[in-house]
């Protein structure tokens, strides 16, 4: 049984004010939801507050980046043994990061061993251009992501990563995948590729999400896809009443592990 995930991405958005505010207004409502992981990815100054805001909870907090090395001279960046102090998890490899800040397969693929090194859970997005979708060359895209990232990763190590399928034109157009081609996508590739790499049981044990213009209305129908382990979720996660109600769907549909 692999028990689903609902990740907020809040991006560069939400003051540690706001942040704290959202925290407020989520911990009671979602207190008695079982059966679904609650991620929040915040900016880096607010995890800290919100770790306190969250204490005693089965809320679980990630970064939205990490460097691969511990400590040092690199000026600006935060380091895995910094953030395990704050969170559990640590969003790697988002399109936004490869796209503007140089992120690339080999940085992600090191900052996945990180992440692994000091306990944190990765959640490591692969997705596909829409280009790449118009040209039919999204099959064969997504695969080699995944196989880039996972290098020398161990079929171990495979039980504490989580990926998330989000093809890129999906992601803050409003624009989601449709249910069938996001089930299909990651369980005929992302799931399919790991399974190569690892055999079935590993395949069958990863939790794979879907994100891309996830919202309220179409949440439910994503979730009852069987290979669709959960959302990442960007714009709709800002909102305390809609993250409440996209834990709920996913806890609702998915949620008797
Ligand atoms: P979105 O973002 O839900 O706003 O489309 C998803 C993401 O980038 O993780």
């Amino acid at each position: 049984m692999r028990t689903p995930i609902m990740a907020g991405n809040w991006k560069m958005n939400k003051t540690i004010v706001e942040a704290l505010d959202f925290a407020k207004a989520v911990k009671g409502p979602l207190a008695s939801v079982k059966g679904v992981e609650k991620v929040i990815c915040s900016s880096f100054v607010a995890l800290a507050p919100l770790a306190d805001a969250f204490k005693g909870t089965d809320f679980k907090l990630g970064s939205q980046d990490i460097y691969w090395e511990e400590q040092g001279a690199f000026t600006g960046e935060v380091s895995p043994l910094m953030l395990k102090e704050v969170c559990q998890m640590a969003i790697i490899g988002h399109s936004e990061r490869r796209q503007y800040f140089g992120e690339t397969d080999e940085t992600v693929n090191k900052k996945i061993k990180a992440a692994l090194a000091h306990g944190l859970t990765p959640i490591v997005c692969v997705g596909e251009s829409l280009e790449q979708n118009q040209a039919g060359e999204t099959e064969q895209f997504v695969g080699k992501q995944v196989r880039a990232a996972l290098d020398g990763i161990t079929a171990g190590q495979m039980a504490d990563i989580v990926i998330a399928y989000e093809p890129i034109w999906a992601i803050g157009t409003g624009l989601a995948a449709t249910a069938d081609d996001a089930n299909r996508i990651i369980g005929q590739v992302v799931r399919a590729a790991i399974s190569e790499l690892y055999g079935g049981t590993v395949a069958g044990q990863t939790r794979i999400l879907y994100g891309g213009s996830v919202n309220t209305k179409n949440v439910e129908e994503l979730m009852q896809q069987p290979d669709v382990d959960g959302g990442l979720v960007g714009g709709a996660s800002l909102k305390p009443d809609d993250y409440i109600t996209l834990a709920k769907v996913a806890a609702g549909v998915k949620g008797s592990a």
